[in-house]
Order: C-alpha cells, then sequence, then structure tokens
C-alpha cells in the first residue's frame, strides 16, 4: 500500500475542511479521529476525494500508513489535548517525524513544547474559518525553517492565493506563527467592533432598521472599506429570521462569546509595553457584553441613554469615514505590537510579508491589506500612521472620526474602539504630552527621579527631595 504524503488527527470542522483541501489539492492524507465513527462518515461522504484519503481506527496504524519522515497535522482544541496527542504519538514516531499544531495554540505554549520536544515540531495559525479551512485560508508558520521548508510546499498549496501569491509563509521562529495568529484575531475582534459601534450609531441613533443598514454596508464594501467583515456584517444585517418573520440581526441576544485569543493578545501587548487600546477595547468591550442583566439593572437607574440623532448632524457618509480611520489606526497597532514582539523575542518578522498572508482567506482579509502590505515594503519600522498613502486617509478622515466619536459620547451610544481610536489618535500626533505631570509626582512621592527638557540625566529631583 503506498503511504501518505502528510497526516491529520482531529476531524472536527476545521479538520475534516483542512484534510479534504488538502486532498483535493492532490496530496495523500491519512487521518484519525478519537472516535472511529467520526472517521468513518468523515470517509464515506469525502466523495471522489476518498481516493486520497487513508481512514485509520488507531493511533498505531495511522503512524504506520505514513511515508517517512512523517509530516503530522493535529487540528485538535487548544491547550491540554495538544500536550496529551503529543505524549500519546511520541512513543510511535521515528527522530526525524514532524509534528505540526495548526489549533489557536497560545504561543507560549508553543514556545514551551519546542522547547521541551526533541520531536521536529511547528505551530502554524490559519484563518478562515470553516471555509477558508476548506477551500484556501491563510497560513502564518512558526519554528524552525527547514521544518516549514519540509512542508512549506503543501501549506502553500492549500492556503488561498492572493494573484499567484499563496497567503501562507513562515513568520519566523518559535511560536511566532500563532503569535501572528493571535494579533490576527485581536485585530478581528477590533475590526468586529468598531463595525458594531457603527451599527449602534445606526440603528439606536439614527434609527435605521437592520435592512437599511445592511444596505450601508453593501455600499461601502465597494469602497476602500471593501472587506469580508464588512461583506459578511452587510448579509448579517440583511438576514431573515423565519421565526419572527423579522430581521435575524433583531433577535440575536447581545452578548459575543470569545476563545480566548483576543484577550491573548490583550495581555501580551501590556508584557511587550505595545500601545494596542482599540484592540483593547474590543476585549473589554466583549466582557461587557457578556454583563447583560447587569446593564439592565444599571438601565433601570439611569435611564435609557442612546438619544435620536437626525441624519444632517451624522449623516452615514461620515460614520463611513470614522470607520475608515479607525481601521487604519487598529491595524497600526497590531502591525506595531509584531515589531515589538519581533524585536524582544529575535524573531526578525517581516512586516511586510504578514500584511500579504492577510490579503487573503484570513476573517481580516481586505483591500487595505495590500496598500499596507506595500506601505510596510516601503519602510517596515515606520508605523502605518506614518505612511505616506494612510497618513493622507487619515488626515482625510480623523475630523470623521472625532465628529462620530463626540456625537456617540453626546448621545449615550457607547463607542469605546472609535473613541480608543481617536485618543490614540491625538496622543500620537502630540509630541508634548503630560507625562511630565506624571514624573513630577513619582519623583515627589517616591523619588523616582526624573528628566530635564535641557539635561538628559536620569537622576534629578524636585525641591521635594531636599527635605
Ligand atoms: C479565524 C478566526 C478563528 C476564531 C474564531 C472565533 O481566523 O479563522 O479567528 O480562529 O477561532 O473567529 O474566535 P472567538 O470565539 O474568540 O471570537
Amino acid at each position: 500500500m503506498t503511504k501518505s504524503e502528510i497526516g491529520l488527527i482531529g476531524l472536527g470542522t476545521m479538520g475534516s475542511a483542512l484534510a479534504l483541501n488538502i486532498a483535493e489539492k492532490g496530496h495523500d492524507i491519512a487521518v484519525w479521529n478519537r472516535t472511529t465513527a467520526t472517521t468513518k462518515t468523515f470517509f464515506e461522504t469525502a466523495g471522489d476525494l476518498a481516493a486520497r484519503i487513508t481512514p485509520t481506527e488507531t493511533l498505531k496504524e495511522f503512524v504506520a500508513a505514513l511515508a517517512t519522515p512523517r509530516a503530522i497535522i493535529l487540528m485538535v482544541p487548544a491547550g491540554h489535548p495538544v500536550d496529551d496527542q503529543i505524549d500519546a504519538l511520541l512513543p510511535l514516531l521515528e527522530a526525524e517525524d514532524l509534528i505540526i499544531d495548526a489549533g489557536n495554540a497560545n504561543f507560549h505554549d508553543t514556545n514551551r513544547r519546542m522547547r521541551a520536544l526533541t520531536q521536529p515540531f511547528l505551530g502554524i495559525g490559519v484563518s478562515g474559518g470553516e471555509e477558508g479551512a476548506r477551500h484556501g485560508p491563510a497560513i502564518m508558520g512558526g519554528g524552525p525553517r527547514a521544518l516549514w521548508d519540509r512542508v512549506g510546499h503543501i501549506l502553500q498549496a492549500i492556503a488561498a492565493k492572493h494573484g499567484d501569491s499563496a497567503c501562507a509563509d513562515w513568520m519566523g521562529e518559535e511560536g511566532s506563527g500563532h503569535f501572528v495568529k493571535a494579533v490576527h484575531n485581536g485585530i478581528e475582534y477590533a475590526d468586529m467592533q468598531l463595525i458594531a459601534e457603527v451599527y449602534g450609531l445606526m440603528r439606536d441613533g439614527l434609527g435605521m432598521d437592520a435592512d437599511a443598514i445592511g444596505t450601508i454596508f453593501e455600499g461601502w464594501n465597494e469602497g476602500i472599506l471593501q472587506s469580508y467583515l464588512i461583506e459578511i456584517s452587510g448579509k448579517v444585517a440583511k438576514a431573515q429570521d423565519t421565526q419572527s418573520g423579522g430581521p435575524l440581526l433583531e433577535v440575536i441576544k447581545d452578548s459575543a462569546g470569545q476563545k480566548g485569543t483576543g484577550r491573548w493578545t490583550a495581555i501580551e501587548a501590556q508584557h511587550l509595553g505595545a500601545a494596542i487600546p482599540v484592540i483593547e477595547a474590543a476585549v473589554v468591550a466583549r466582557n461587557m457584553s457578556a454583563r447583560k442583566d447587569q446593564r439592565g439593572d444599571m438601565e433601570a437607574i439611569y435611564g435609557k441613554a442612546p438619544q435620536a440623532i437626525d441624519g444632517a448632524t451624522l449623516p452615514v457618509e461620515m460614520l463611513e469615514q470614522a470607520l475608515i480611520a479607525g481601521k487604519i489606526l487598529c491595524y497600526a497597532q497590531g502591525f506595531e505590537m509584531i515589531a515589538a514582539a519581533s524585536a524582544q523575542f529575535g524573531w526578525s518578522l517581516d512586516l511586510p510579508a504578514i500584511a500579504r498572508v492577510w490579503r487573503e482567506g484570513c476573517i481580516i482579509r481586505s483591500a487595505m491589506l495590500d496598500d499596507m502590505a506595500s506601505a510596510l515594503a516601503q519602510a517596515p519600522d515606520r508605523s502605518l500612521m506614518a505612511a505616506p498613502f494612510f497618513s493622507g486617509k487619515l488626515k482625510e478622515t480623523h475630523g470623521a472620526l472625532r465628529q462620530v466619536a463626540s456625537i456617540a459620547a453626546l448621545n449615550g451610544c457607547p463607542a469605546p474602539a472609535l473613541s480608543a481610536a481617536l485618543a490614540y489618535f491625538d496622543t500620537m500626533r502630540t509630541e508634548r504630552g503630560t507625562a511630565n505631570m506624571i514624573q513630577g509626582q513619582r519623583d515627589f512621592f517616591g523619588l523616582h527621579g526624573f528628566v530635564r527638557l535641557d539635561d538628559a540625566r536620569t537622576d534629578q529631583h524636585g525641591p521635594w527631595a531636599a527635605k
């Protein structure tokens, strides 16, 4: 029997889709799942692709079905299941066999595994949901470059394409693939939150119904905001509910779930000293969204906040401009965080390559990412806020962001991510800030010392030091 080129463990939604994608691209694949019935159903429903698939019932049979040196993709839930699966595999493997964790792992776990294992190991971030996994995800690889080169051709074959360019690349050493995927998800949270806030202003401020809001999103998807998330927001807004006969959006509970990747990004940003306030605001907004009962109690005390806003005060074009500004600022933050991690961990991450991988297949794919890839290619160390194309756009749109954030505040419409974007913009464009007061306070109560503008020595104190 011919041996399979690659193996995959874990036939859940993402694993099944990825396995079919690999088979479709002409690679023989062996699969194994903890529950054999799942493997059987998967194989029986694989259609023509079954010819390239070897279903196996035991881990031993699975390992034996693979050509050596083996390459095994794990598509199991992040955390302990990955460790358990690795432990179960190790006694069956030979020294050169490669394990690839393709789940949404925390990059610290990936680092830990790479350091602890003598077995070759890669951590790859896969984005695009089920549809992406089946027909072309974006893939962010991390670990030793030589290991990526062993399987890169398969991963690039199954990845989404932007023109001729595959949206799958090696990011860097260690857990950098999973790190980049986490930042992708942080940006995903922020992009979604910015859209949700603009939706809220249209619904509660302008009194628009879901269908009309869907039409606005459809229009925006024809312009610079063209993106997967704007496209699906239009579809979500337009969907009808068969039960109520009204818009589906009206009956979806306003409490957002989260599996943790956005939170990891916010936590890691603090460790790195990176400023990602729009992403943080989006994570916090999800936390607050879960507290629906408490929000109801507060509304009973303080009254319903969002006030009607007339269309002359808040034209939808202004919302579009604000969203453009918010989006640029949030991506600028994400890329700066990646640069900070690259420097801190010695990863030499290629920012333009990351932007190129995100152009297709992933959840945050958008027309703007192409411009971001070009801007970062010109000057990888420069903030997108300072890149000519994006500074031009921000000059056109930051006024609208200010108007929208102000109108939202004055009318009691919560807009934490838009407001965070504005505060970031204002802070980063202000050379003379106010931290001189903080330094004075720190020195007053703790003699922490400050630097004078006219003297770079670090150990200077105010008159209180003499007391
Ligand atoms: C992707 C997504 C995906 C993520 C879901 C749910 O890139 O395909 O980021 O990996 O798991 O979007 O994430 P939350 O449950 O945290 O919203």
